[in-house]
């Protein structure tokens, strides 16, 4: 992986920090890095602990449990803000299908994020909650006993 400093230009389009100002932006390209992944690349694995948070800016990756697919993320989407949040290991695996774009985010600048950004903020509990409800609905699907 390579990095690069954001643009403003680009986090601006980026769904999750729509909701931000100019001057918002401008923080913000302060924090995260500008990486790129090649196709099949293992971004984030599951069990592992967890360092990183990412903005999908371009390309498509799969996100794997227990070995079967449980969805994808692609532009605009993000991933790795479980095991930063919870501070456990990654739930699950993901590997990039296509060449990405990403913004990465260490856990320090991911708190930031949270704490001065509250638009983004609302976003990823918003996105976590999704998750977990997809999660809790795969359980059940699979006839697990107390889902
Ligand atoms: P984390 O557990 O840190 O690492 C794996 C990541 O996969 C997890 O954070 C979420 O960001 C992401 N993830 C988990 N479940 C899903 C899902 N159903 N769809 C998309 N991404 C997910």
């Amino acid at each position: 992986m390579f990095t690069y400093m954001v643009p403003i230009e680009s986090l601006r389009a980026i769904e999750l920090f729509a909701g931000c100002d100019d001057k918002l932006l401008r923080q913000l390209s302060r924090l995260g890095t500008e990486v790129h992944a090649k196709a099949r690349q293992v971004l984030a694995r599951e069990g592992d602990v967890g360092r990183e948070f990412y903005v999908v800016v371009d390309g498509l990756a799969s996100v794997e449990h227990a070995g079967e697919r449980i969805g994808t993320v692609q532009r605009g989407d993000f991933f790795g803000e479980m095991a930063l949040v919870d501070g456990k290991p990654r739930s699950a695996t993901v590997v990039a299908s296509t060449p990405m774009t990403l913004y990465v985010f260490d856990p320090r600048e991911f708190f930031s994020l949270l704490d001065a950004f509250p638009p983004v903020s609302k976003k990823i509990l918003t996105t976590l909650a999704g998750r977990l409800r997809a999660a809790q609905d795969q359980r059940s699907d699979a006839g697990e006993v107390g889902a």
